[in-house]
């Protein structure tokens, strides 16, 4: 084996199933020669400098390569730098300065596992470029990628399509146009403009169903035109830019089954904004909320679990979660002071409700009826002192009830405290 020309150096030490190929410095490249034999562990070919014209120096049998790992700089890849090698898994291009990938590089490739191309300077991906292209991870992450033309991606089928922290600012239609998914990561760019119907042709690749992931982008509001895809199961829309929430908004996502709209700027929860969902995780932390509607969670069939933490709720209304079927709601770090007589009358058996660092001072008689359908209830770190007793005796719950943190006298509670810790209550101190 060796380079065909004397400029290029080849050094092939066997007995550590490494192959080094030393060649110029250059800016485009042919690779094709990278060495992996499946009869030995998985070993590294590292290719510095342009691999330019060292595909003729591969060996005859290739068959049995696996694996390639490029270091060293390589601007440019087109329609013959890679060539297809039956059993090769991996290709792995991290941080060699690829700025341009024309349309045909990858058309001849074999079903790979990871195609990664991430960490690099790539700032457009053209029509064509990963066409029909059958891979497990397709890394496109950590680049300065703005622009995706329409039919980037078409007929794509990954796991993964990672494009997390590039400079997207809009998508078109037409760019994950046919494509087959489990993940798509678009975390980490600042898009503000997808165009309607750009997820709707997403399919998913196994019989689960397509996670979409857009965390830390300018997205506005939830637009039932641009999330309309009923593969659609899970939606991570954190740390973004949304202020209303509208009745019909996810009527375009049927089989949607976690929501998570933490960190934006969402004041209230209408009705009917989750009618008829089938969501079973909705996470709604982070915001501004201080006001959720009397029947905003009506028509939740499957939901288990509601994170309202860190708002600005002043009340607590269990008329929210009237006929629902949910096992637990938390409402911690909001500024709740009062819980009125009747507060949890409406939840659902077995629920687990959580309450914690709120101002609850004042907790009304018959406050605390039907309590005994919870599991548990969590009021840690309040401002409870006035100590209803007698009340309280009368209570009982499948778990617990912990009032630790707040101001509790454990004196005043005299001879009931025994039989209070038997029942589940949590006090400190006492
Ligand atoms: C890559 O190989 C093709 C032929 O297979 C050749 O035409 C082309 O010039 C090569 N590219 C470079 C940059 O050497
Ligand atoms: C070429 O690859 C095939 C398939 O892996 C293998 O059976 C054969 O022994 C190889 N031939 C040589 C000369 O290495
Ligand atoms: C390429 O990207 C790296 C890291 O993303 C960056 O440090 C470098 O300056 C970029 N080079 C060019 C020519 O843009
Ligand atoms: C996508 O796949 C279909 C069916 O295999 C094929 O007809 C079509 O030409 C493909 N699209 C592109 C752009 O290659
Ligand atoms: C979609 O892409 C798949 C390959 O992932 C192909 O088999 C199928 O025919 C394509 N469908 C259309 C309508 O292009
Ligand atoms: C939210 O996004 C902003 C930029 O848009 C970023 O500075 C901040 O660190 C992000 N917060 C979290 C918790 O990711
Ligand atoms: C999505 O929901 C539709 C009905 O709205 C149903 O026919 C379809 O099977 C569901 N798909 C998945 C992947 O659950
Ligand atoms: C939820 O949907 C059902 C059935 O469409 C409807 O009867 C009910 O009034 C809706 N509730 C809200 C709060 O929109
Ligand atoms: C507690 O509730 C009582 C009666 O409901 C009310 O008079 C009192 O002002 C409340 N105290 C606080 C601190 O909210
Ligand atoms: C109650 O909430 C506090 C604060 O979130 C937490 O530290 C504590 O573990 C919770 N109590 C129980 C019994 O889970
Ligand atoms: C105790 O609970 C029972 C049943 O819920 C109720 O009938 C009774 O009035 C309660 N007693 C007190 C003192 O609250
Ligand atoms: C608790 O209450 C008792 C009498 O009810 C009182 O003597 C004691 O000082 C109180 N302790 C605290 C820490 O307030």
């Amino acid at each position: 084996m060796q380079c065909i020309s004397n400029k290029f150096v080849v050094f092939v030490y066997f007995s550590l199933f490494f192959v080094f190929i030393l060649c110029d410095q250059e800016d485009s490249a042919n690779i094709t020669c990278f060495l992996l034999y499946s009869r030995l562990r998985p070993s590294k070919i590292t290719i510095t400098g342009g691999a330019n014209k060292i595909k003729d120096s591969c060996p005859r049998n290739s068959t049995d390569q696996k694996w390639i790992i490029v270091k060293g700089k390589i601007k440019f890849l087109h329609e013959n730098s890679v060539k297809a090698i039956p059993n090769l898994f991996r290709i792995e291009l991290p941080k060699v300065g690829l700025e341009k990938i024309e349309p045909g590089t990858f058309k001849d490739l074999p079903p790979l596992k990871t195609l990664y191309l991430g960490d690099n300077n790539l700032t457009k991906i053209k029509a064509g470029t990963f066409v029909n292209l059958e891979v497990s991870f397709l890394d496109l992450s950590g680049n300065s990628i703005s622009v995706l033309q329409p039919g980037a991606f078409q007929n794509l089928s990954s796991a993964d399509l990672d494009l997390r922290e590039n400079r997207l600012t809009e998508i078109q239609k037409g760019v994950f146009q046919n494509v087959s998914l489990k993940n798509l990561y678009l975390k980490k760019n600042c898009i503000s403009r997808l165009e309607p119907g750009v997820f709707g042709s997403l399919y998913p690749k196994s019989k689960w169903g397509v996670s979409l992931q857009l965390s830390n982008n300018c997205i506005e509001r939830l637009d039932p035109q641009v999330f309309d895809n009923e593969n659609i199961d899970e939606l991570i829309l954190n740390n973004n830019s949304i202020s209303i929430l509208r009745s019909g908004d996810l009527n375009n996502l049927p089989n949607l089954s976690r929501l998570y709209l933490s960190r934006n700027r969402i004041k209230e929860v209408p009705e009917g904004v989750f009618n008829a969902s089938k969501i079973s995780t909705l996470d709604l932390t982070h915001n501004r909320i201080s006001v959720i509607a009397n029947e905003a969670f009506d028509g939740m069939t499957r939901i288990w679990f509601i994170r309202v933490d860190y708002n600005e709720l002043k009340e607590w209304d269990s008329r929210w979660l009237r006929g629902i079927p949910l096992l637990r709601i938390s409402a911690s770090y909001n500024n709740i002071e009062v819980i009125r007589a009747g507060s949890f009358m409406d939840f659902p058996e077995g629920s687990a409700v959580e309450l914690a660092h709120n101002q609850i001072r004042n907790i009304s008689d018959g406050a605390f009826a039907g309590l005994e359908k919870l599991n548990s209830l969590n009021l840690s770190y309040n401002e409870i002192s006035e100590w209803k007793i007698d009340f309280m005796k009368n209570v009982t719950i499948r778990d617990n009830v912990d009032l630790r943190g707040n101001k509790i006298n454990c004196t005043d509670l005299g001879s009931d405290l025994e039989e209070l810790l038997d029942k589940g209550f949590l006090f400190d101190n006492c």
